[in-house]
């Protein structure tokens, strides 16, 4: 199959290589053309684990290559992803269309031949009908069928959950688009992967409800967190006894600092005015969205507590400053809110993160960023772990407490055990638990 991935952003650029390595031609379209020039150069704009090597052995083969021309390289392709950025759009949180609005009507332009034009970018219900609209009045001898094929991959992860999804989701209108989607998928769907078709408003409502329910998951298991160390309970025996109910399952029970990303906040937000617009209100992701927001902000207060409630000239060591591990993207990372809340405090901070320093230097001011972990220490009256790295998770708590002023440890994401720190010496203030 000829594939042409419009948009070779995170999505784009993992779906295209994804595909390439299935054995399809594709090329990723880009308008940025340092972009395309980088990656021309086997340089990855971001961050991912095993995509180095996965770009370099597709385009050595011949299946994949690069492109700012989006009319000569679409021309060909039996099937053309979209899959540009809808972020929020600024002030109301409606999804913001206008680049999936700009490419369909370049794509409506250029196309040659029954072409499958397929959304992979998320979108709120009833996009593909705006898109087959664009499409149409722009050229009404295009012969395309808009068909939404959402994706669910995570960052860090993202080459594993392309290549080994739960499911395939194919919102068709036209019944040509089943069998060239089947082709595209079909080393997913030999592997059993299942594919779900269905219609195109339905696809493109899956995506946010997954989206949602994720973040209502978390959500709901962090206020469970609070309630836990109001009561004396722990968070992490209630999340095993509820996750193995299988009704409810183990996975996205972990309590933490509130949920960040590029996805859950724009996506819950994007739901609640769909709803509103639908007449249809989501009342739960509402409150999902408010409780998320309030738990942010409310982790440096937690911090300030375990500082005898004063920070004013303290020194808050900060380990992890992306939004998750395994990537360098800042967005709506709880970090940011954490550390203007100290600052605001008065407190000197300083952060270390394996990735993310080059994108948090932008968006914090007055943070000292040091080169490990053991240098946050130094001077610190009080340790924050905010991303679960890897190399947090076997630090030398000797070597991190013997430079410290004060042998504070706040650990929002439960990486430690009660008795080992409690053994090291640390006053040690986690999530939901005992403390
Ligand atoms: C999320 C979804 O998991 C993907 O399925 C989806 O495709 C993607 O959004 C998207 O819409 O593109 P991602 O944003 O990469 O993926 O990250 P997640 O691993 O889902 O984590 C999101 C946030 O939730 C992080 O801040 C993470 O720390 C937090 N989280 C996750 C928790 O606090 N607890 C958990 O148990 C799980």
């Amino acid at each position: 199959m000829k594939i042409a991935i419009v948009g070779s952003g995170y999505v784009g650029l993992v779906s295209g290589v994804c595909l390439a390595d299935f054995g399809h031609e594709v090329i990723c379209i880009d308008k940025d053309a340092d972009k395309i020039a980088a990656l021309l150069q086997g340089i990855i704009p971001i961050y991912e684990p095993g995509l180095d090597e996965l770009v370099k052995s597709n385009v050595s083969a011949g299946r994949l290559s690069f492109s700012t021309d989006l009319p000569t390289s679409i021309a060909p392709a039996d099937v053309v992803f979209i899959a540009v950025g809808t972020p929020s759009r600024r002030g109301d949180g409606h999804a913001d269309l206008s680049f999936v609005r700009a490419v369909a009507r370049e794509i409506a332009g250029a196309v040659t031949g029954f072409t499958v034009v397929a959304t992979k970018s998320t979108v709120p219900v009833g996009t593909g009908d705006e898109i087959a609209h664009i499409i149409a009045s722009i050229n009404p001898g295009a012969d395309v069928a808009v068909v939404s094929n959402p994706e669910f991959l995570r960052e860090g992860a993202a080459i594993e959950d392309f290549k080994r999804p739960d499911r395939i989701v194919i919102g068709i209108e036209d019944e040509r688009a089943r069998e060239v989607m089947t082709e595209v998928y079909r080393p997913l769907y030999l592997n059993q992967s299942p594919l779900q078709f269905t219609g195109r408003r339905t696809a493109e409502l899956i995506k946010y409800a997954a989206n949602a329910f994720l973040a209502m998951k978390i959500t709901f298991i962090n206020e469970v967190a609070d309630l836990c160390e109001a009561s004396g309970a722990d968070v992490q025996e209630v999340a095993r006894g509820i996750g193995l109910d299988n009704r409810i399952g183990s996975k996205f029970l972990h309590a933490g600092p509130g949920y960040g990303g590029s996805c859950f906040p724009k996506d819950t937000q994007a739901l609640v005015k769909i709803g509103q617009d639908f007449g249809s209100p989501m009342r739960l992701v509402e409150t999902t969205v408010s409780i998320n927001d309030h738990r942010k902000r409310a982790m440096s207060r937690k911090v300030i507590a375990a500082c005898s409630g004063d920070v004013r000239g303290k020194t808050i060591g900060v380990l992890g400053l992306t939004f998750k591990p395994n990537t360098d993207d800042m967005r709506e990372a709880p970090s940011i809110d954490l550390i203007r809340g100290l600052q605001d405090r008065g407190a000197k901070v300083v952060a270390y993160d394996p990735q993310g320093m080059m994108a948090a230097r932008e968006l914090l001011k007055d943070v000292i960023f040091v080169e490990n972990a053991y240098d946050a220490a130094r001077g610190a009256d009080a340790m924050v772990l905010v991303t679960e790295w890897n190399e947090f998770r076997s630090l030398d708590l000797e070597r991190i407490k013997s430079t410290m002023t004060a042998p504070v440890f706040v650990d929002l994401r439960n990486v430690y055990p009660l008795q080992e720190m409690a053994r090291h010496g640390f006053t040690y203030v986690s999530i939901g638990r005992r403390q």
